[in-house]
């Protein structure tokens, strides 16, 4: 339970006992915020009658970034009770879902009303129907109580909610906002088969879509732990390998679903790299019109980039992913266990991903990836198990806020204008994709360099790192004058501009506008 634990939920669902008695048995501090405002600011009740809902929730809000400050800097990360509102701001949310755990109590509107009455005058159920306004206050904040790891009823006997909480913080799950298709991201060694069990949970039908080589290594316990809950097992094993990432391969899916009669309670379950996670999402989001899917991938890069975001879909043709949705999974297990007999060349693939997130938004990441680049090479598993971790936590950070890519998630692009020019170019044989983006990587620390947006020192310790690491850095030898030519290629209008990704400072990075024919020259000098 390394952090701070938020209790979120409409009123009278009971946050301030079930909180109190987590903290009790846990041996943590409680802080109930509601109290905390009323120690500073006199009683709510009066605060709302005098000054109004708004201000008391401007007043809510500095009180809550107070005790978040204090709550992530703790030795022993706390217990904290929140008012139903506290969280409606979306950017105080996203910030209390990547800094602590929340757990969001739920009950029914008959339920919840008659215990707001019973505790007293409550002033947002001052009307004439209070029934009719919970109803309508619990439907528009769904929203923003869905964005939490986890939603417990808090109808059950107390010492049950408090032991459901305990279980909910002790995993300690990343989670990534998406409104009501919020979802959690399970990081560790060993335990995906423990855990898919308690995912799919009351599905009658699961179907389980692997590729041949995965499924050879990894999926009996994955398969048996799906057939001890009770549901019906629908196999699929594909071709391996992204030319096998097309419609016929969904077909198949689709038709295995059909005969073994998934319904809509079905859940597909994804065992295998990106390719396989990216179809298994698609084939769910299509199946009649959108089941639940769950990821377990087996990949380095399948668990730091493709296991967040929600993007699935398929290949057209030389179209890479040109067809798709985004459809969100209901949890995504990552168990770098698997990662024990990925090839070399495709774990340290999967490396570069992990040192562009670190210079995205995690300098600390950074740093471990150079204290231990030889025990990372040798994949110790603990050690993975944190890599992995902390990406996910960076990539979730930036998903949750831009969650159909409309900007901010563009950061993301570091190292891959270039670096797809490379992939392309190399007809996608020669180089795997992160062999492309760490080259791409070492191009736009260059260009950063060149155009005075990214410090020397930072690309050499990026280069040192990337050799350490086993990724090529040499830009010497490269087909840049081919590649030239290929980057923005989607730009069709002549003069445009693209958006490019510089590297500012270690866990700092910033988006540009650029003119594609000054990029096209400056590719060609990183030759010289
Ligand atoms: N959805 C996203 O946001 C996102 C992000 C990044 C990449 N992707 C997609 O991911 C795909 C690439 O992923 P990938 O590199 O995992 O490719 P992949 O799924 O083709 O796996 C690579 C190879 O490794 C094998 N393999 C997988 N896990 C193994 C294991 N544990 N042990 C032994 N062999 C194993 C596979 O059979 C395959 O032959 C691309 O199609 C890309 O578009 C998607
Ligand atoms: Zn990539």
């Amino acid at each position: 339970m390394r952090r701070p634990l938020i209790l979120n939920g409409f009123m009278a669902t009971g946050k301030s006992t079930v909180g109190a008695l987590v903290a009790r048995t846990t041996g943590r501090p409680f802080i109930d915020l509601d109290r905390a405002i009323e120690s500073e600011a006199g009683s709510i009740e009066n605060l709302f009658a005098t000054r109004g809902e708004a201000a008391f929730r401007a007043l809510e809000q500095a009180c809550l970034e107070r005790v978040l400050n204090e709550a992530t800097r703790a030795a022993h990360a706390p217990v904290i009770a929140l008012g139903g509102g506290a969280l409606l701001s979306r950017e105080i949310r996203l910030r209390a879902l990547d800094e602590c755990v929340v757990v969001t109590l739920e009950g029914s509107p008959a339920e919840l009303t008659r215990r707001a009455l019973r505790q007293g005058q409550r002033p947002l159920l001052s009307g004439p129907n209070p029934e009719q306004r919970v109803t309508e206050l619990l439907a528009l904040r769904a929203p923003s109580y869905a964005e939490a790891h986890a939603r417990i009823s808090c109808e059950n006997p107390l010492e049950t909610v408090a032991a459901q909480v305990r279980e909910v913080w002790a995993r300690d799950e990343l989670a990534v906002g998406a409104a009501e298709a919020s979802y959690g991201v399970q990081t560790g060694v060993g335990f995906a088969s423990g855990r898919i069990g308690a995912l799919v949970a009351k599905s009658p039908v699961c179907v389980l879509v692997s590729d041949k080589t995965v499924s050879a290594l990894h999926a009996a316990p994955i398969e048996d732990a799906l057939r001890a809950t009770g549901a019906q097992l629908i196999r699929v094993d594909l071709e391996p390998g992204e030319a096998h990432k097309n419609i016929a391969s969904i077909e198949g899916i689709w038709h295995a679903a059909l005969e073994g009669g998934a319904d809509r309670k079905a859940t597909f379950v994804g065992l295998g790299g990106g390719v396989v996670t990216d179809m298994t999402g698609f084939a769910a989001s299509t199946w009649l019109r959108g089941v639940r899917w769950i990821g377990i991938p087996t990949t380095l890069l399948a668990m730091v980039d493709a296991s967040v975001g929600g993007k699935t879909g398929v290949d057209l043709a030389s179209a890479k992913n040109a067809v798709g949705a985004f459809w969100q999974p209901q949890g995504v297990l990552c168990d770098v266990h698997y990662l024990s007999t990925e090839s070399a060349r495709g774990f340290i693939s999967g490396l570069a991903e992990v040192v562009k997130t670190a210079l995205i938004g995690d300098p600390g990441l950074f740093t471990l990836l150079e204290d231990n680049a030889e025990r990372v090479v040798a994949r110790d598993a603990d050690l993975t198990a944190e890599i992995v971790r902390r990406s996910i936590r960076v990539k979730a950070r930036i998903v949750s806020f831009d969650q159909r890519e409309s900007g901010l998630r563009a950061v993301l692009n570091l190292g891959h204008t270039v670096g797809h020019a490379l992939e392309a170019q190399a007809g996608y044989s020669a180089l795997t994709h992160g062999e492309a983006v760490s080259l791409g990587l070492v191009a736009a620390l260059r260009l950063g360099e060149a155009l005075g947006q990214t410090p020397h020192e930072l690309s050499e310790r990026t280069l040192t790192l990337l050799r350490r690491l086993g990724l090529p850095a040499s830009l010497a030898g490269q087909p840049l004058a081919e590649a030239a030519t290929l980057v923005g290629h989607d730009k069709k209008r002549a003069g445009s501009n693209v958006n490019f990704v510089f590297a500012r400072a270690l866990g700092r990075v910033e988006t540009q506008s650029i003119a594609l024919s000054e990029l096209r020259t400056r590719v060609l000098a990183l030759a010289e």
